[in-house]
């Protein structure tokens, strides 16, 4: 991966400095996991979760735990549920921290990020139509395809629309322009490889999409299936902290870039519901070794991060296909931020010993960055915040 141009400290990043010093002591932070709607008084009605539910609350005690390591006096753990407001409202919460995937419903990863723009309280973590488009992976990939960035050619089906008929679909048939199989059967908004079928050619397709129908009740993705190596990369914002110091890129910090390493007959990575990250299953790329790989995970994380205008981290999943081309599957909105331990990590921490950082430079990365667009280009949603400087 190209070095991102020097860093840079300046006197804006020295008076950051500072203000994070103040508001160690005074600002209030909630770090909001996912509510369970099972949970007394967590929703009106129970619905169905078309995107497989997760708390995330162990990830939401790491941060929350390094957010007190590096000095910050009150910290929270809320669950992301009807009663969020109330509970921002009682502990007088300033910011949040957004690790949840949402309680129920449709697109739940824009549901809290909505409601914090409603009431006012800015947060770590993307606005809800970016949540949205990024967590639903054919909108993303409509948006990859406009920005002409390579993605697996896809076609999505509900069952509202009818039989699904591939041979005679001619939208179908001009996506896939006489290509039948494999293919890739997936929800358009899930996580973990949960549902992700691998469907040999097109006779078996309908009923993959049924199955996939019947446990998501949303759009249902149909893709060419990739056969290469699979690769992740992140992309976060300007502001990077390593041994606690903060310096400022000229461009977007790219790093993480890792391969997935998948047996010989794993078609679809093993979700990590059933088998951990380790360091076997993700090879950090090297610069010595996957130079030019680097270079093009660098090249994409970077357009999709200014092109979308994204204001927070996000992984991007890519795997090649047949001719060695890169593709982007999909980008993760809310990436597992879980702390590296004896007997796993997540992809984004795997880098970060090389990268001189750990975790805990991570968390303030992400959060001075944070502050940093919040004081600078959003001045007017943040007054409250402003005040606590004074
Ligand atoms: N078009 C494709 N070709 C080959 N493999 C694919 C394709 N789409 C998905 N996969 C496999 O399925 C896995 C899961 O797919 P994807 O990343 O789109 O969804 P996810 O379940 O949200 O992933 P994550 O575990 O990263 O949250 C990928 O890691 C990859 O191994
Ligand atoms: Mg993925």
């Amino acid at each position: 991966m190209p070095e991102n141009t020097p860093p840079r400290r300046g006197g804006r990043i020295e008076q950051l400095e500072g203000q994070l010093d103040i508001l160690r002591r005074r600002l209030r932070i909630a770090v909001i996991y996912g509510g369970d709607k099972s949970a007394d008084g967590a929703v009106i009605h129970q619905t169905f979760n078309p995107r497989s539910w997760k708390s995330y609350e162990s990830v939401a005690e790491d941060i929350a735990n390094a957010l007190e390591r590096l000095g910050f006096e009150h910290v929270t753990r809320v669950p992301d549920d009807m009663r969020l407001s109330q509970t921002l409202q009682r502990e007088g919460i300033h910011l949040a921290w957004l690790n949840t995937g949402g309680v129920q419903g449709y697109n739940p990863v824009s549901h809290a990020p909505a409601m914090l723009e409603m009431l006012g309280v800015p947060y770590i973590g993307h606005d809800s139509l970016i949540a949205g488009t990024l967590d639903n992976k054919h909108i993303f990939k409509q948006e990859l395809t406009y920005l002409g960035i390579p993605t697996a050619p896809f076609f999505t089906w509900h069952p509202a629309r009818g039989p699904f008929r591939p041979k005679v679909n001619s939208r179908f048939l001009q996506t896939f322009q006489g290509y039948w199989g494999p293919y890739i059967v997936k929800p358009v908004s899930g996580r973990a490889s949960l549902h992700v079928k691998f469907v040999e050619d097109e006779s078996n397709l309908a009923d993959a999409v049924a199955e996939v129908f019947e446990a998501t009740e949303n759009t249902v993705l149909i893709e060419s299936f990739l056969p290469g190596q699979e690769y992740c990369i992140a992309v976060g914002g300007h502001i990077v902290a390593r041994e606690r110091v903060l310096t400022r890129m000229a461009e977007p910090f790219v790093f993480a870039g890792v391969q997935r390493v998948l047996a010989e007959d794993e078609k679809i990575f093993t979700s990590m519901d059933l088998q951990p990250i380790t360091t076997e299953r993700a090879r950090l790329l090297e610069q010595e070794t996957d130079a030019e790989i680097l270079e093009r995970l660098y090249e994409i994380a970077r357009t999709v991060c200014l092109e979308m205008s994204l204001e927070s981290l996000v992984r991007l999943d890519l795997r090649e296909d047949g001719e060695g081309n890169l593709r982007v599957l999909e980008a993760n909105p809310k990436p597992d931020l879980k702390m590296p331990s004896e007997t796993a990590t997540s992809l984004v921490c795997t880098a970060l010993p090389g990268l001189g950082m750990d975790y805990d430079d991570l968390i303030l990365s992400l959060l001075a960055d944070r502050l940093d667009v919040l004081f600078r280009h959003k001045r007017g949603r943040v007054t409250h915040l402003t005040e606590l400087l004074e």
